[in-house]
């Protein structure tokens, strides 16, 4: 065991503040990775506010973080795919128990004992494993990934959480040339999913409530720019859609966007409120649409992600930040006033 800088929450209420966490020494499967970059995703708010209570409740403390990228400084007797000096990313999961089938499927993700990389039970130190706002990490090699050499590391670590989240259920629900497909918020998540529509080939429509983002949508890949609010923009687009993310992180009306879809169309949540979303079960009997949900994706499927970007030149647009404005990174994120992604440099944790 050996200890390593962090920031971390004490509880609900409190500030993201400078700690100290052990880590366990790398085991003979463990690679141990320096972090260089941790994006923050908007699940990092929710968690450290316990905002998930009834179904995820968090244990302080709490250190969140789950966009990493990192070099190696130490792999285990058996580790074959790591050495030190190579990159590595570690992203939502650390661990499943393999031998489900759902990991059989390659669907870690589903796991009924899947360990996600903060706040799971930690079967090597005991308590809850901590995340990314650290200095570093060891992590079983079969959850570690690697990044294409071509890709910058700031604008790579999100890839690992809102890269794979959007990618995946693009691919499940078959995003590609010729489809129509809506994305509903432009944040962490929606600008990484309008990278991969336009990349697919598909047609893409940007709904906003920020009025002020239009050009950006539009610079990301964006065909069309939609202001969600403005219901006579939303009704030019009725019927129309084949498919629709939505990554919005608040309460929202999903069915004006339901609407927007034409028959067997579908809508698949990405973003998750705190709050349950009212469904008119009419705007889908009419049309046979579809509503469902994704989470993240399995290790197989984020690897297949990474080496996509790699293809594509695809990172994304970081704003890179010290740890110790994390906290001010925290409130402009609940503003809409972020662009992208932050993403922090965890060589500023060396000065706590
Ligand atoms: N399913 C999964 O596996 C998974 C993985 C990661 C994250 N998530 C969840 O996905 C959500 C988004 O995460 P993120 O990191 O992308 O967050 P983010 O960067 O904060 O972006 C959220 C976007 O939602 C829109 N929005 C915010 N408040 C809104 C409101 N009241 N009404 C309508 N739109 C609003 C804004 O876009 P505009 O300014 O364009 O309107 C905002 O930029 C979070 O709930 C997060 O927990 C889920
Ligand atoms: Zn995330
Ligand atoms: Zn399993």
């Amino acid at each position: 065991m050996y200890n390593t800088k962090a920031y971390g929450v004490a509880s609900a209420s409190s500030p993201l503040a400078s700690t100290t966490i052990a880590r366990r020494d790398p085991t003979e499967h463990d690679v141990q990775i320096e972090i260089l970059f941790c994006g923050i995703c908007h699940t990092d708010i929710h968690t450290a506010r316990n905002e998930w209570s009834a179904l995820f409740p968090t244990v302080y403390p709490c250190v969140p973080g789950h966009e990493i990228v990192g070099r190696v400084t130490k792999v285990g007797s058996a580790v074959t795919k790591f050495k030190p000096g190579n990159v590595a990313a570690v992203g939502c999961l650390v661990d499943s128990d393999r031998t489900c089938p759902e990991c059989h499927a390659g669907l870690e993700q589903f796991c009924p004992n899947m360990i996600l990389t903060y706040n799971s039970p930690d079967k090597h130190l005991g308590g809850v494993t901590y995340g990314g706002y650290s200095g570093s990490i060891v992590v079983d090699e079969r959850f570690v990934l690697r990044v294409p050499a071509n890709l910058n590391l700031a604008g790579a670590a999100p890839l690992l959480c809102a890269g794979i989240t959007t990618y995946s259920p693009m691919r499940h629900w078959g995003v590609s040339k010729d489809k129509k497909v809506g994305v509903v918020g432009l944040g962490g998540l929606g600008h990484m999913a309008v990278k991969f529509a336009h990349a697919l080939g598909a047609h893409v429509v940007v709904f906003t409530t920020s009025p002020h983002k239009k050009d950006d949508a539009l610079r990301l890949g964006a065909d069309e720019v939609v202001v969600s609010r403005n219901a006579d923009e939303m009704r030019k687009h009725a019927s129309s859609f084949d498919f629709i993310l939505d990554a919005v992180s608040a309460d929202h009306d999903i069915n004006a966007f339901i609407l927007l879809l034409r028959r067997d169309g579908n809508l698949t949540l990405v973003g998750a409120p705190a709050n349950p979303l009212p469904v008119a079960a009419m705007a889908l009997l009419f049309a046979r649409r579809s509503l469902s949900g994704s989470l993240i994706g399995g290790i197989a499927e984020t690897q297949e992600m990474l080496d996509f970007c790699g293809a594509h030149n695809i990172t994304s647009d970081v704003e890179i930040i010290p740890i110790q404005k994390v906290n001010e990174a925290y409130e402009r994120m609940l503003k809409s006033d972020v662009k992208y992604r932050f993403s922090i440099d965890l060589a500023s944790l060396k000065s706590e």
